[in-house]
C-alpha cells in the first residue's frame, strides 16, 4: 500500500478543501535505523534517528462524526469515512493510515469523534524511511493534543502501531512509532524494545566530520506483501522451539549451542538477531565514546548479516552497500524492513558528493533506475508546528 503517493503540482490550502481554517498543525518524522533490523519484533535493541522530512497534518474536529481526509501527494477527492463505521478491513485505500489511528483510540476507550485532516508529506514513501508511521504518528499527535488526552508519547507509538497491524493489516514493530514520536534532534533513540526504555544517544555528525548518506534505491519495498509476516513468524516458532519469550533472551555466548537444534531454515534468522542485537550495543557504546567512525564496520556487517541470514536485501540495496564502501565510505547497509528500500553510508562530509555520485554510476552501469539521494541530520520527533 502507498500511503502518501507523490506529486509535485501545487494545491489547495485547508480552507479552500474545508471552507473554514483548521485548529493547528502537527508534523511527525519519517526515520532511518543506524542498526538494529528485526529485532524490535523480537523484543530486542533498535537505533535509529528521526529525519528532517515529515508527514504534516492541519486538523479541525468536527461533531457529525465523519472523517475527511485529503493529501497533496493523492490529490483525489477529498475522502469521507463515518468513524461509527470503521472497523479493521473496511478501508481499502492509504486513508486506512489516518483512520486506523482513529480507531485506535477509540478501541482504547478515549472519546474522539471526526476531523478534517490535510496531509503533506516530504517523506519519500515505500523507500524504507516510514512513510507510514509518519502518517499514523502525525494523525495520533494532532488527536491527542485536540482533545487533551494527554498520552505519553510511548502510548501514541503503540495506538499508531496498534492502527497499523490491527485496522491496516502489516504486522510491524514498534520501531517506527517510537522513532516517529520519541527522538530528538542530534540524538539517536536507544530503543529497548522489550520494555519500551529510551535513551537519547548523541550523535554529532558534522562535529566528527561525517555525513549520512540516505540512498534511496527507488526498489519500492512493501510490508503488507506477506515476506516480513513470514519472518517474523520464522523468528516467533524458533523462540518458541529454544523455549524462550522471545529470541531477545538469547545471548552471543549460548548462539552457537542453540543454533545446533534448530531447523536449517531457522538457524540463521536467529543468528541475525542475537548478533544484530549485539551490534546495536557495540554502536552504542563507540557513539557514547565519540567515537563515531567506528560505526562504519558495524553498519556494514550488520548489511552482511542481512544479506545472508536473515535474506532481505536485494540486487539494488548489495550494489548501493558495496559501491559506497569501494568508493571510501565508513559503511553502509539497507535500512528498515528490506527487499529494497534504502541505503545508509557513513561517510566523510567532504567525501559525500562523490560517493553518491559513484554509487549512482554504478547503478547506471548496471542498468538499474538512479537512486535518490538524502543526507540524514538526526531531527526531531512528533510535534506541534502551530
Ligand atoms: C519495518 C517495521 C519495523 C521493523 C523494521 C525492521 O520498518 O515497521 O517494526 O521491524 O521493518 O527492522
Amino acid at each position: 500500500m502507498n500511503p502518501l503517493p507523490r506529486n509535485p503540482a501545487p494545491a489547495p490550502d485547508f480552507a479552500e478543501l474545508y471552507g473554514r481554517a483548521p485548529e493547528g498543525e502537527w508534523a511527525a518524522p519519517g526515520r532511518v535505523n543506524l542498526i538494529g533490523e528485526h529485532t524490535d519484533y523480537n523484543l530486542g535493541f533498535v537505533l535509529p534517528i528521526a529525519l528532517p522530512q515529515t508527514v504534516r497534518v492541519e486538523a479541525a474536529r468536527r461533531d457529525d462524526g465523519l472523517l475527511r481526509v485529503w493529501s497533496a501527494q493523492g490529490r483525489g477527492p477529498v475522502a469521507e469515512l463515518r468513524v461509527a463505521d470503521l472497523v479493521p478491513g473496511s478501508v481499502p485505500d492509504w486513508t486506512a493510515y489516518p483512520a486506523g489511528v482513529v480507531w485506535a483510540l477509540r478501541e482504547a476507550g478515549h472519546e474522539v469523534g471526526g476531523a478534517d485532516l490535510r496531509l503533506d508529506s516530504d517523506v519519500p514513501s515505500g523507500a524504507g524511511l516510514s512513510s507510514s508511521a509518519a502518517l499514523e504518528c502525525a494523525v495520533a499527535t494532532a488527536y491527542a493534543d485536540l482533545h487533551g488526552l494527554g498520552l505519553a508519547a510511548s502510548d501514541l507509538a503503540l495506538l499508531a502501531q496498534r492502527a497499523e497491524n490491527a485496522f491496516v493489516g502489516v504486522p510491524c514493530g514498534i520501531m517506527d512509532q517510537m522513532a516517529s514520536m520519541c527522538c530528538r534532534p542530534g540524538a539517536a533513540l536507544f530503543l529497548d524494545s522489550r520494555d519500551l526504555s529510551t535513551r537519547q544517544v548523541p550523535v554529532d555528525l558534522a562535529g566528527a566530520g561525517l555525513a549520512l548518506l540516505v540512498l534511496d534505491t527507488r526498489v519500492k519495498h512493501d510490508l503488507g506483501d506477506g515476506a516480513y509476516a513470514a519472518l517474523r513468524a520464522g523468528c516467533e516458532r524458533a523462540a518458541e522451539l529454544l523455549g524462550l519469550p522471545a529470541l531477545r533472551s538469547l545471548q552471543p555466548v549460548g548462539l552457537a549451542a542453540a543454533l545446533a537444534g534448530l531447523p536449517a531454515e531457522l538457524a540463521p534468522l536467529v543468528r541475525h538477531v542475537v548478533t544484530e542485537n549485539a551490534r546495536v550495543e557495540a554502536a552504542v557504546a563507540h557513539l557514547d565514546a565519540g567515537r563515531l567512525a567506528a560505526l562504519g564496520p558495524i553498519l556494514t556487517a550488520g548489511h552482511a548479516s542481512l544479506r545472508d541470514d536473515f535474506r532481505i536485501s536485494c540486487p539494488e540495496t548489495d550494489l548501493a552497500v558495496d559501491a559506497a564502501v569501494a568508493a571510501g565510505a565508513l559503511g553502509a547497509r539497507m535500512t528498515g524492513g528490506g527487499f529494497g528500500g534504502s541505503v545508509i553510508a557513513l561517510v566523510d562530509a567532504a567525501e559525500a558528493e562523490r560517493i553518491a555520485a559513484e554509487v549512482t554510476a554504478a547503478f547506471r552501469s548496471a542498468g538499474y533506475a538512479e537512486p535518490r539521494t538524502l543526507t540524514a541530520v538526526p531531527a526531531e520527533g512528533a510535534r506541534r508546528l502551530r
